[in-house]
């Protein structure tokens, strides 16, 4: 009996390890699986307009330095200097991931990488190895020109050799790096170009394509599934002091933050910079938006159609 007992759960216990070991040395194997996808055939300038437009989407709507910059949130509420070096240690359920060098430094930075590479970054979220990117990023809809002008600014700036660590992915995030992880499949073409204007549709092109509005203003699910409905706030968004609900953005007018602000009110509350000393929203970068472009982003949120959804904005640890 005792013999018969041991057996079968020898048996059970084999016929559970031995798959499970067999899929996590396949996953060890094969986890950085790789993409090709069709080139996108951007190419870097030269022009003083190209670097212009570019530096102004990299410092302002886009805002690489909340994530490129070692420090960066606390770079963007406080001003620092760090620049675009990359190597902020972000920690998820799945390991330590850390973010690129942007600078063009040969060695460690973008210097080593052609424009088809970091095009395809941007738009397919490739990385330069063929594997799929950790989607932090949302540019893939950007125009084609824009896209060249990020690359051409990043191009032209002072290399500076920083030298950032390899992501440390546990089991868990391996699994997910071979089964979850995809390139961007764009639903219609992106567009060669746009035209800033104060149009609602530029608006659109400005929160979705550049500034990542509706990232941080979509409530989300653990795995960073998108749960709620678009712009109407709920992310719950841990900081230092506390945690920040994101809120919600459409016209909505009992619950919707902006709903009752004169386009006025709006400039003026991305001119004054982060309330919240640790807020997660890249303040000091929206900061630098032209009128024009805080004029589309705030029409086209008018012009959403209302969510009623009440949001905690700020709960501090201790009241957790
Ligand atoms: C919300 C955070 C975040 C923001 C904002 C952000 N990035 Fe990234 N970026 C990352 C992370 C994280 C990675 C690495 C992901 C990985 O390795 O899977 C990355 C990777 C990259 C890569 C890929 C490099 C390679 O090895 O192939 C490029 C290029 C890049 N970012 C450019 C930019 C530019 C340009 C901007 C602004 C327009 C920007 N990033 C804004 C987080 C961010
Ligand atoms: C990385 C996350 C993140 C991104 C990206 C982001 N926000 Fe926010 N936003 C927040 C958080 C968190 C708050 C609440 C804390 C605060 O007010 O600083 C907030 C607050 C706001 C507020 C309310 C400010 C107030 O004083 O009531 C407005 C308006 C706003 N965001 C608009 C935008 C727009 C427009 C964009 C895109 C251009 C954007 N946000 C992108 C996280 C983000």
């Amino acid at each position: 009996m005792k013999r018969k007992l041991i057996k079968w759960t020898l048996r059970i216990a084999l016929g559970v390890t031995i798959p499970l070991a067999a899929l996590l040395l396949y996953v060890q194997f094969s986890y950085r699986q790789k993409f090709s996808t069709a080139p996108t055939g951007i190419r870097a300038s030269n022009s003083p307009e190209a670097i212009a437009r570019g530096r102004y989407l990299v410092t302002g709507p886009g805002h690489c330095e909340s994530c490129h910059a070692p420090d960066g949130t606390e770079r963007l509420q406080t001003g620092s200097l760090k620049g675009l070096i990359g190597g902020l240690e972000i920690k998820l359920p799945f390991g330590i991931i850390y973010t690129p060098n942007l600078t063009p430094d040969k060695a460690t930075g973008i210097g080593k990488y052609s424009d088809e590479v970091l095009a395809s970054a941007l738009r397919h979220s490739v990385k330069h190895d063929g594997t799929a990117l950790i989607p932090f990023m949302s540019y893939n809809t950007m125009s084609d020109e824009d896209i060249a002008a990020v690359i051409s600014y990043l191009r032209s700036i002072r290399p500076v050799p920083n030298d950032v660590p390899e992501h440390d992915l546990n089991i868990l995030g391996k699994i997910v790096h071979r089964f979850a992880l995809k390139p961007f499949q764009a639903g219609e073409a992106p567009p060669k170009s746009v035209v800033p204007d104060t149009t609602a549709r530029y608006g659109k092109y400005l929160a979705l394509s550049v500034g990542n509005c509706a990232g941080c203003h979509t409530n989300r699910g653990k795995t960073g599934d998108f749960i709620g409905a678009q712009f109407a706030g709920g992310y719950r968004m841990p900081a230092k002091t506390g945690t920040y609900g994101t809120p919600n953005l459409t016209p909505d007018p009992e619950t919707g933050t902006i709903a009752q602000w004169s386009v006025t009110d709006f400039i003026k509350r991305f001119r004054q910079g982060a309330l919240f000393p640790d807020s997660p929203m890249p303040w000091k970068s929206f900061g630098v938006l032209t009128d024009n472009d805080l004029k589309a982003l705030y029409y086209f949120l008018q012009s959403l159609e209302p969510v009623k959804n009440a949001v905690p904005r700020y709960t501090p640890h201790d009241a957790d």
